[in-house]
């Protein structure tokens, strides 16, 4: 009797936690409209299946991007994107959250485009407090440019992960106690664009954009939003603490996606900032943690 209510006990606590401990499905066709709005050159943006699907345009006059209409405070924000086919040398496609004011909190994907064939280089930062300078850089294991993928940036009070595919890339921890800022308290709003930097983006500037090859066009899908959005008057979210980003099985990573981190870091990872002693004789405190993923 005694182990019949223990095992009750044990699957009611499974059950409990198995509600959480995977995210919601996000649904697919959310139109464009309803969470974003156009940024710059809005001409340069072309819209499929009643918004559900858009394209980015790039030609020599001009790029183009996108923002959220809402603010948020912590959430799960991803998008499903296609980089831009074939040569997209010199050509940036950024997925980021920002805050608006002047030390402001950032946390970004940037895909640097390559010749035909070579290889994307995906760029994460972050920055708080308007100090960035924590750059890392991977290769990715799949040509970014055959299908959509998912793009995903995880963010609490705990820790901002960035994840591709569900597999995470980073992990940036929350480390207060070291003395580390953290995105805490700046309400972000999601963007999204696609813009030359020839100038330092392939090969650190060597490749320059072919502008024969014009337009280039990324395209996307997935404008559902899962965050904690913050009014105009109200400075904290109404939420916070309920949501399932912030419900325990969110504050740090379990232990298949440690191994799936720490694959990414041996296989794909060409530079670390907390790594490049040239540039920082003295690591940022928060790489004591990094090194021990
Ligand atoms: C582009 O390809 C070259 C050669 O394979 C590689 O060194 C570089 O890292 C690739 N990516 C970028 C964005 O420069």
């Amino acid at each position: 009797m005694a182990s019949f209510l223990w095992t009750l006990c044990l699957s009611a606590l499974f059950l409990a936690s198995g509600v959480i401990s995977a995210p919601p499905k996000r649904p697919i066709d959310v139109p464009f409209g309803r969470n974003y709005v156009p940024t710059w050159a809005f001409d340069h943006i072309k819209y499929f299946n009643g918004g559900s699907e858009i394209q980015l345009v790039l030609d020599k006059y001009t790029g183009t991007g996108f923002q959220s209409k809402g603010s948020y405070l912590f959430g799960h924000f991803s998008m499903h994107i296609k980089m831009v086919p074939g040569d997209s040398a010199g050509t940036v496609t950024a997925f980021y959250l920002s805050s608006q004011n002047s030390e402001h909190d950032e946390i970004d994907f940037e895909f640097l485009g390559n010749r035909t064939g070579q290889p994307y280089i995906l760029q994460t930062n972050v920055y708080t407090g308007g100090k960035g300078d924590k750059e890392q850089r991977i290769y990715l294991w799949f040509d970014p440019t055959k299908e959509f993928h998912t793009y995903s940036v995880l963010w609490n009070m705990y820790q901002i992960v960035f994840l591709v595919d569900d597999v995470p890339i980073r992990v940036f921890k929350n480390s207060k106690d070291l003395g580390v800022r953290f995105p805490f308290n700046q309400p972000m709003k999601i963007y999204s664009s696609l813009w030359n930097a020839d100038d330092w983006a392939t090969r650190g500037g060597l490749e320059k954009t072919d502008w024969s090859k014009a337009p280039f066009i990324a395209s996307y899908k997935g404008f559902h939003v899962d965050g904690c959005e913050v009014s105009v008057n109200a400075k904290f979210c109404e939420t916070q603490g309920k949501r399932w980003w912030d419900q325990k099985a969110f504050q740090d990573l379990d232990a298949y996606q440690y191994r799936r981190l720490r694959w990414v870091r041996q296989k794909y990872t060409i530079y670390n900032y907390c790594n490049d002693r040239a540039r920082f004789p003295t690591p940022s405190p928060e790489c004591k943690r990094d090194r021990d993923i």
